[in-house]
Parts: structure tokens; C-alpha cells; sequence
């Protein structure tokens, strides 16, 4: 690290320090990144120079935890995200591109728990919109009689002796980018600066026991951006995500201190802000036209809860010297090795097939499950014959062309049976599984690629 009142060359991609100058950083490949920083005091901010250390105690692994006491939102799909609600100290990133509705998402969690009985004080901090605009917002949202508290700053200097005199349960910065401190001599937004603001800024909230809420911006790669470093700093990091043109929004924790990471909250936007979606399923398929070739449904899990959607593939021949993949929703990856093994395994020839695939309703599925249902779209879109419309589909595929078995078959299977579907096509690895239940619904168990293709001709 760079002398105190020295300078240094900080990645504003990935947050890597150099100590010269150069065009690309060798730690993430981006070129024209490298910005000089000056240094202070331990090169985050004012910390005191020369404190000297005094011993630590040791205690032993056991002993009496304080039971984590959490503040409910009133926004069921934000508490389940969270984890059951908020935990007083904690500090969350919550990441998602521009117009998404970050912004909207805060102000309705900020008012809704401002309004709880107890009353608890609530900041609503903008660093971007002037209050006008922000009550414009709490206007269109019909929040305007919350108790909220409004400022307009940038200044952290300011915030932190605001709060420092408060009583604060929430605190929310909109956005992270845009504050600054004095003490550092870079611009807001940059590396240095995002990581000396939210170090005061979360280190006043563990002090005073708020909730801090910090907006981040990401970049196009879709990371959130400046430094990788602010992930580290909080406990809770939130995606906000959905395609431009759907209105479905799904919050998505991918790191949580206090609580699993796999969990979604799903909601939509309307002109009225957002609104909860209870059952994700039936949104999800609302749009979904039967009897379509290359079109079936997957039966998915997203955290704890089941998630049905559609998985549309459009096969048709290739006018390139090398066909086109194109994937919307899933890993382009993963399409190719299911593409493969249907080539391999069953015989398909689809080195002349342009191949795109869509997760309908702007959701991003991970899951290896999928497999299953993105090579039945693709049959079935090859063969120009639909499924039938009440079938739903999971499975992994194996590189060997096996349909192995994938968890929760009995969550999948119950959704699909409350939403109207009359059978199943899943692994046959579950005949020993005296707990799976068939639920009502035919089911078809299938054990490899070779027979699902037999079983649909
Ligand atoms: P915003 O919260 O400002 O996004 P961010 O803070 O992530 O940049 O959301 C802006 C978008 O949401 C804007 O395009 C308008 C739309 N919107 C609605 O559709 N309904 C609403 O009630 C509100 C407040 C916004
Ligand atoms: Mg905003």
C-alpha cells in the first residue's frame, strides 16, 4: 500500500491497487479502469494514524447468544429474502440496474415500517433526486402521510452527525455513488471514496444499532459497482433484477449473514409502485399460450419455494457457416452441453440448427434441473410438435444421456398439481422414494435423453 499523503492506482472495476500507472488491469482484464487515488491516514479514511493495540481476550465457542431480535418490513417478500426480517446493526447492499426500481423498493420498505405501531424513526437519504422529486415518488406511491425522514445530501460528514444525534431504527442511502467524504481526494463514485463511506457509514450503524441500507449501482457486466471490497463490508448484499420490458421484479440475496442466500422475493411493478407477488407460478405462466411447439413448463425451485415457468427453444435452420446460440434467462453453457448430448446420445444433428432459448417472464433459473425441460423445448421444437400443455418437467441430464434425480420432486410435483397440471415427466431415479407421493398426476418417469425422445415420438 501507498504511503500516507502518497498516491496509488486503484481498478475502479475490481477495486485491484497498482502502484504505477497501466492502461489494462491485470487482475480483471479491464483496459482504461486504473484511476490515482491519494492515501490517508490507513488509506480508508480518518481513522486516528498511530493508535497503539491492546490485548484481546479470548472466549470459548459456547455460550449465551443474544437471540437476533428483527425488525418486520410489512413486506412479506422482503422478509423472506432478508431472512425473517432485519437485523438492527446490519448494513445491506441492495444492487440492480438503473430504473429497475431500487429507489421505488426503498422508499415503500422506509414508509411501511415507519407506519409499524411502535414507530420507529426511519431516514430516507436521496444523494441523487432532490426532495421534490422524491415526494413526487411517496406521492405516485400514495405514502406522502408516512412519518418518514427526508434529506437531500451527499455529504457523509453531515449524515453521520445527523445520526450520530438520532435515534434511528432504518437508515437509507440512495445511492452509495453519489456521497462523499472530504477527507478523500478522489470523486464520489470512485473506489476510494465508495469504500471510506460506507466504512463510516456501516460503522456508525453498528455503533447506534440502525439498519443500514445502501443503494449500489452496477455496471454493465452486472457486478455492483466501484469495489468488490463493499461486498465484503456488509452482511447482506440484495440483487433487485427483471428485464426491461417485463414488469416482474425478483430480489435475489446472494450473500446474507442472517439467512440462506438462495431465496427470491418476486415482485411487480405497477403504476402504483410494487406490488407483492404471492404466487410467482401463476404470474409466471399467465401469458402462456398451449399446444405450441418448443414451449414447456419447468417445475423449479427458487429458494424455498417453488417456481413454475415456461421454457420456450426456437430451432430453425441456420443460414451461417456456424450456428447461432442465443440464451436468454439460463447459462449458455449448460445449453451447450445439453445440446451435446443430444447430439451424442440420441442422434439429433443440430450442427445446422440456429438454436435460441428463452426463460418466458424475465426470470433467471441456475438451476441443473432445467436440463430436462431445455432439451424437451428443443425436441420438441425440432420435431414441430407440442406437449402436451398440462405437462410439467424437470430433471439434470448427465453427459452419459442419464436423467438423474434432482431435489424436492414432492414441491415441484404440489405446485404443478395447484396450478392445474395433470402429469409429470421426471427422473425414474424416485421408485425407491416411498415419500413421493404422486399427488393426482400421471407421472412420467424417465431414465435417459434416448427415452424421453421415444416416449414423445
Ligand atoms: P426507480 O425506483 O427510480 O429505479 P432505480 O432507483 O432503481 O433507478 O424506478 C424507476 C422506474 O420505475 C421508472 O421507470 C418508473 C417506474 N415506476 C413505476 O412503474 N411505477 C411506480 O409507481 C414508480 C414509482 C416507478
Ligand atoms: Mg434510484
Amino acid at each position: 500500500m501507498a504511503k500516507k499523503g502518497g498516491s496509488e492506482f486503484v481498478c475502479q472495476n475490481c477495486g485491484s491497487i497498482y502502484p504505477k500507472w497501466q492502461g489494462k488491469c491485470d487482475a480483471c482484464g479491464e483496459w482504461n479502469t486504473i484511476v490515482e487515488e491519494k492515501v490517508g491516514g490507513d488509506g480508508f479514511s480518518n481513522l486516528p494514524a498511530k493508535k497503539k493495540g491492546k490485548l484481546l481476550e479470548f472466549v470459548a465457542l459456547s455460550g449465551e447468544e443474544t437471540a437476533l431480535s428483527r425488525i418486520p418490513t410489512g413486506i412479506k417478500e422482503l422478509d423472506r429474502v432478508s431472512g425473517g426480517g432485519l437485523v438492527p446493526g446490519s448494513a445491506i447492499l441492495v444492487g440492480g440496474d438503473p430504473g429497475i426500481g431500487k429507489s421505488t423498493l426503498l422508499l415503500q420498505v422506509c414508509a411501511s415500517i415507519a407506519n409499524a405501531p411502535t414507530h420507529p424513526e426511519c431516514y430516507y437519504i436521496s444523494g441523487e433526486e432532490a426532495i421534490d422529486q422524491v415526494r413526487i415518488r411517496a406521492k405516485r406511491l400514495g405514502l406522502e402521510q408516512s412519518p418518514v425522514k427526508l434529506a437531500s445530501t451527499t455529504d457523509v460528514k453531515d449524515i453521520i452527525e445527523t445520526l450520530n444525534k438520532s435515534d434511528a431504527a432504518v437508515v437509507i442511502i440512495d445511492s452509495i455513488q453519489t456521497m462523499y467524504l472530504e477527507e478523500v481526494e478522489s470523486t464520489p463514485g470512485s473506489v476510494a471514496q465508495v469504500r471510506a463511506c460506507a466504512y463510516e457509514l456501516i460503522k456508525l450503524a453498528k455503533k447506534k444499532g440502525f439498519v443500514l441500507f445502501l443503494v449500489g449501482h452496477v455496471t454493465k457486466q452486472g457486478a455492483i459497482a466501484g469495489p468488490r471490497v463493499l461486498e465484503h463490508m456488509v452482511d447482506t448484499v440484495l440483487y433487485f433484477e427483471g428485464e426491461r420490458g417485463h414488469h416482474f421484479r425478483i430480489l435475489r440475496a446472494v450473500k446474507n449473514r442472517y439467512g440462506a442466500t438462495d431465496e427470491i422475493g418476486v415482485f411487480e411493478m405497477q403504476d402504483k409502485g410494487l406490488v407483492e407477488v404471492e404466487n410467482p407460478s401463476a404470474l409466471f405462466l399467465a401469458e402462456r399460450q398451449g399446444n405450441i411447439s418448443g414451449s414447456c413448463v419447468f417445475a423449479g425451485i427458487e429458494g424455498s419455494r417453488p417456481v413454475l415457468v415456461e421454457i420456450q427453444a426456437l430451432v430453425s435452420p441456420t443460414s451461417y457457416a456456424s450456428p447461432k446460440r442465443a440464451v436468454v434467462g439460463w447459462d449458455s453453457n449448460r445449453l451447450a452441453m445439453v445440446l451435446a448430448v443430444l447430439e451424442a446420445r440420441c442422434g439429433m444433428n443440430l450442427s445446422s440448427q440456429d438454436i435460441y432459448l428463452n426463460i418466458a417472464g424475465g426470470l433467471k433459473i441456475s438451476e441443473p434441473a432445467a436440463d430436462l425441460a431445455v432439451a424437451m423445448a428443443v425436441i420438441s421444437s425440432m420435431t414441430n410438435k407440442p406437449l402436451p400443455s398440462d405437462t410439467v418437467i424437470f430433471g439434470e441430464i448427465g453427459l452419459s444421456g442419464e436423467i438423474r434425480a434432482v431435489s424436492q420432486p414432492n414441491s415441484r410435483l404440489k405446485e404443478a398439481h395447484k396450478l392445474g397440471f395433470a402429469s409429470a415427466i421426471m427422473p425414474a431415479s424416485y421408485k425407491k422414494d416411498k415419500k413421493l407421493n404422486n399427488h393426482e398426476m400421471l407421472i412420467h418417469e424417465i431414465g435417459n435423453v434416448q427415452r424421453l425422445i421415444n416416449w414423445f415420438n
